[in-house]
């Protein structure tokens, strides 16, 4: 379905030029002063200087065309150039049933879709996940619904820390502890073991010990770097040692993702772009990309443009290691020669901007990707705790995000209990669903690049702009529903009437909205733009609820027609919050 405004728009314009005017004037945008009116045109104004007449002349004129319309109840023209617009009631009755019988509500599919990898979650192997892990994995995967819902093919890609020092590490710890594992016997040649020598809580107390020690202990550290070295070259035992962190790491991240609502299509890493490094190096050099400079290669990647100074690419360090950069690039070969994108999404730490940068440019003038390839950096801020500062356990240390979903889940659970009726593992289930609203509301509801305060009590309140509050306000309509159904009726057969009231008609408004919001926020990778929506929705349908006797309401047609909008708010409900990637209990 076209968007409302477009369709607006059209009207005005159209009469723009019935008065001989350009329609490119005949822009309609939402009102800003609602008390006034729902829609305004403010063309007269840029038409003026055109014309070289007054505003009000020419919205006047504009106005008097627009009387015949049937889109508009009301159009005035209004010091010094407004064209102050309401949409007859009668128009936005058709609009929204005709959004009724849509499977996809009105919202469109692209007519090219596209394939895109958005590289998301990030987690270092064999460190647990931290509220650091959290934003990146919330918000790719709301940008992950969002464009599949737009039509577009979208790969999640978890893209695994899972080649660094802390495979080293782990390993020198483990050889240090039980030397006697057949992974340190040079000469032994027989399987190796399936079991790991440890399991993920052994695992998640290795890495920092080891971590920590080879701070204070350089040999330590020489020894972690050699095993790094060696099990980036092959050595057999170090790799089977590699691949029980991998299995043991990924068995515990898959579970914890799981509770979040987060899943991967692909769960690759940064070993898997290692094989590309070779060529990509050789191919470098070979096309004269990179150089030389004080041991290491290089590619310049700075442009005249540039007001900070961007350094140049590194590919090998004078030792010949590779980089962080080196891996990103090479994954780039890897994404484009397995998946041919038309576009790479990165949702990572804004603090890695200039990291990004550097391989983005690197990648484009060195031809991995094409002229028409998109490279999308969407980065974030930091989660704080209520002293803003980056977000800390009550003892200073990293908070893990099993303890944090936790903590608000019994947070939930308290508030849950408050109602009598729900009790035992359904309260329990309750809570987890309804904390996971706070959790991901709390964090998309902001710009993504903006830092924000974790609130628990904030986040986890039924009132205010929470995903409980939005929850609430979905199981109020179920209920509705369901008392419906058991008067022996049928919600879907209503049909949607004209508006009778202001707070009605404000509600369908609301309603209408959805393909705009929909598609702007795929278009600028912002979640955001549908949490504004809902809340604004929920808060409009509340004002309705508040104001409006539905089950009450003696005449069938009309309350069947009250609650096809019923229908509608909980259809549009539901699918923004799946897009967010949370969703509603049956009751709360
Ligand atoms: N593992 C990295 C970190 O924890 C994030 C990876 C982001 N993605 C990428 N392609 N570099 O900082």
């Amino acid at each position: 379905m076209k968007k409302l405004l477009d369709l607006i728009t059209e009207e005005v314009a159209q009469a723009f030029e019935t008065c001989d005017y350009d329609r490119g004037y005949g822009k309609v945008t939402i009102s800003n002063r609602p008390d006034l009116c729902e829609y305004q045109c403010n063309g007269a104004m840029a038409a003026a200087k055109a014309y070289h007449c007054a505003p009000i002349q020419i919205a006047s004129k504009v106005v008097e065309a627009l009387k015949k319309s049937q889109t508009f109840e009301e159009a005035s023209a209004v010091n010094p150039g407004f064209i102050n617009l309401k949409l007859c009631s009668d128009f936005v009755r058709e609009y929204l049933q005709n959004m009724l019988k849509d499977e996809r509500l009105g919202c469109e599919k692209a007519e090219n879709p596209r394939t895109i990898i958005i590289d998301y979650g990030g987690p270092n192997v064999a460190k647990p996940l931290h509220v650091g892990h959290l934003r990146s994995a919330i918000i790719g995967e709301s940008v992950k619904r969002l464009g599949r819902f737009a039509g577009h093919k979208v790969i999640g890609d978890i893209h695994l820390g899972d080649w660094g020092l802390q495979m080293g590490l782990i390993i020198t710890e483990l050889k240090h502890r039980k030397p006697e594992l057949v992974y340190f016997d040079e000469s032994y040649e027989g399987e190796y073991p399936k079991e790991a020598p440890f399991t993920i809580s052994e695992l998640e107390e290795i890495y920092p010990t080891a971590s920590a020690r080879s701070k204070e202990d350089e040999a330590y550290r020489e020894e972690a770097m050699q095993a790094t070295y060696l099990v980036q070259h092959g050595h057999k035992g170090y790799q089977a040692v590699l691949n029980h962190i991998l299995q043991v790491s990924v068995t515990d991240l898959k579970k914890n993702y799981a509770n979040l609502n987060v899943e991967f299509d692909l769960w690759k890493g940064e070993s898997d772009a290692q094989p590309y490094i070779p060529d990509l190096v050789e191919y470098l050099k070979e096309k004269g990309y990179a150089y030389t400079s004080e041991g290491a290669l290089v590619v310049d990647v700075k442009e005249e443009t540039d007001t900070k100074e961007v350094p140049p690419c590194m590919i090998l360090k004078s030792d010949g290691a590779s980089l962080y950069t080196t891996t990103d690039l090479a994954t780039i070969v890897e994404r484009m020669k397995l998946y041919a994108p038309d576009e790479m999404i990165y949702v990572v730490d804004k603090r890695q901007e200039m990291h990004f940068v550097q391989v983005f440019r690197c990648a484009r003038k060195t031809k991995l990707v094409e002229e028409k390839t998109g490279l999308k950096f969407l980065g974030f801020g930091t989660m704080n705790g209520k002293d803003g500062k980056p977000f800390k356990t009550r003892e200073g240390g990293v908070m893990r995000l099993e303890h944090l979903i936790a903590d608000i889940n019994e947070e939930m659970y308290r508030k849950i209990i408050d109602n009598p009726e729900i009790c035992g593992e359904e309260a329990k289930e309750t809570a987890r669903i309804v904390g996971l609203s706070a959790i991901k509301y709390g964090d998309l509801s902001n710009q993504a690049s903006k830092d924000y305060v974790f609130d628990v009590e904030r986040f986890t309140s039924f009132e205010g702009n929470t995903g409980p509050y939005l929850l609430y306000t979905l199981v109020r309509i179920k209920s509705i529903l369901n008392k419906y159904r058991d008067l022996g009726k049928d919600p879907e057969e209503g049909e949607i009437l004209e508006a009778e009231n202001g707070t009605q008609k404000s509600l369908m408004l609301e309603l209408s909205k959805l393909n705009g919001v929909m598609e702007n926020a795929f278009e600028e990778l912002a979640p955001h733009k549908i949490c504004a929506y809902i809340y604004d929705l929920a808060n409009a349908f509340n004002k309705f609820y508040h104001e409006t006797k539905i089950l009450a309401e003696e005449d069938e047609e009309k309350r069947s027609g009250l609650i096809a909008v019923l229908v509608l708010t909980k259809r549009v409900l539901e699918t923004c919050i799946d897009i967010l990637g949370f969703e509603a209990p049956e009751r709360m």
